[in-house]
């Protein structure tokens, strides 16, 4: 998502207020039956998709100018449309491959790559989307109608992965919606942060860490090479890992897209990043504090994509690109889409190039965010990491 300038937050409407406290009470009855707290992942999934109550199980609008935050698809076709020339190399080179996206959001994404796919004569048969989010599903599904009514009969929603697929897979901005541990490094061992509900808020205590976590900090500090500084504040996201043994396990043949913001692990546990990577979006103001707005603002984390690498690899994968987005999107075919910019009207000229802006420039989505390419079997490289590729950065 595009990140927003961090001034004072907006206050509910009265609605959104009575929504948080229902989520807020669902939670706190969830900590009284763990026995006084729960771990900081089990708070965000709650947080995020408790049935009826969670941030993306809800009924708001999370996405665009009416909403919390601006994702890439969101900005502008421009991005499914460079999205589809890689999905049509990948398809092309795969008999009977399809498209599976995960977390469709709003569905604009796969609106734009379906349109785009079809001027581009590379229809795949089918295009299926796995959601958590059931009220994020209709959503999909009435978009979808209303924008591509002539190809909505290739598009199935799926509850489960299924055993085999074979194609492309997409993911964007999911990774940073899983929920992630926190932990605390002091002097002598690992703390678990876990939340409490203490005089009707919540707060976060540390605890004894449990073995995987204790185990998942070891391996990042054996990989840095060094202890992470005492009274150092992190995540680490065991979600990602199962998540992507699961979708790694079901891809046969075919390349997995994976974009989301995120740094290399040196960066995501630089000395000076003390206090993590988390980050909560209410009403397009970004702030570091999850404990509030319960169920009615995003959180989310920024990836680790040296983590995110090593479980691909775990699951038999081959990392074949790992790239800014800018230069994802230059090297994929930008240029080529925007062939006929000079021809457009002025007014279209100028909103396109204003778009184009904020998906490519570095103080925008252009740097933090990044495109990684997993691949298992014969398919090629994605042309868009032809000049681009820093996986030797990870
Ligand atoms: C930040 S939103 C991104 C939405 C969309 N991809 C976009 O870029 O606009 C995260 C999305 O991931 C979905 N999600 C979270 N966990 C998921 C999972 N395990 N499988 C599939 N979707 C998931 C959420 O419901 C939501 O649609």
């Amino acid at each position: 998502m595009q990140h927003d300038e961090e001034t004072a937050l907006p206050p509910p409407d009265a609605e959104s207020a009575q929504h948080s406290q229902r989520a807020v009470a669902y939670i706190e009855a969830r900590i009284a039956v763990a026995g006084g707290s729960i771990s900081f992942a089990e708070f965000m999934h709650h947080a995020l998709y408790a049935p009826g109550l969670g941030y993306y199980a809800a009924g708001t609008t999370k996405f665009g100018v009416d909403g919390d935050f601006i994702t890439a698809p969101e900005v502008s076709e421009m991005f499914g449309r460079v999205l589809a020339r890689q999905c049509a190399e990948i398809l092309a080179a795969t008999d009977d491959g399809s498209i599976l996206e995960f977390g469709a959001g709003s569905g604009k994404l796969a609106v734009d790559i379906l349109s785009a796919l079809q001027e581009l004569d590379a229809l795949p048969d089918r295009y299926d989307i796995i959601e958590v989010s059931a009220d994020l599903t209709q959503r999909q599904q009435a978009l979808l109608r209303e924008r591509v009514p002539q190809l909505v009969s290739r598009v199935r929603w799926l509850t489960e992965l299924p055993g085999r697929h074979d194609g492309v897979m997409i993911a964007n901005e999911v990774l940073d919606a899983l929920p992630v541990e926190r932990f605390l490094r002091t002097e002598t061992g690992v703390r678990q942060l876990r939340v409490v509900a203490d005089d009707g808020r919540f707060r976060m205590r540390d605890f004894a860490a449990p073995d995987h976590l204790l185990a998942a900090v070891e391996r990042i500090e054996a990989d840095l090479g060094e202890r992470l500084p005492p009274e150092y504040v992190s995540e680490v996201s065991p979600a990602m890992s199962g998540w992507l043994n699961d979708v790694a396990a079901a891809l046969q043949h075919g390349t997995i897209f994976l974009l989301d913001y995120g740094v290399s692990r040196r960066e995501y546990y630089a000395a000076e990043r003390n206090g993590g990577w988390l980050r909560c979006h209410f009403r397009h103001q970004a702030h570091d504090d999850p404990l509030q707005l319960v169920g009615i603002q995003d959180v989310t984390t920024w990836v680790d994509f040296t983590a995110v690498a090593e479980a691909a690899v775990a699951g038999g994968l081959d990392v074949v690109g790992y790239a800014p987005q800018a230069q994802f999107l230059l090297g994929g075919g930008l240029d080529i889409e925007l062939r006929e910019f000079t021809s457009l009207p002025t007014k279209t000229q100028i909103e396109l190039s204003g778009q184009v802006k904020i998906l490519t420039l570095p103080d925008e989505m252009g740097e933090n965010f990044k495109c990684m390419a997993l691949r298992r079997g014969t398919v090629p490289v994605p042309s868009a990491f032809r000049h681009a590729d820093r996986t030797h950065t990870l």
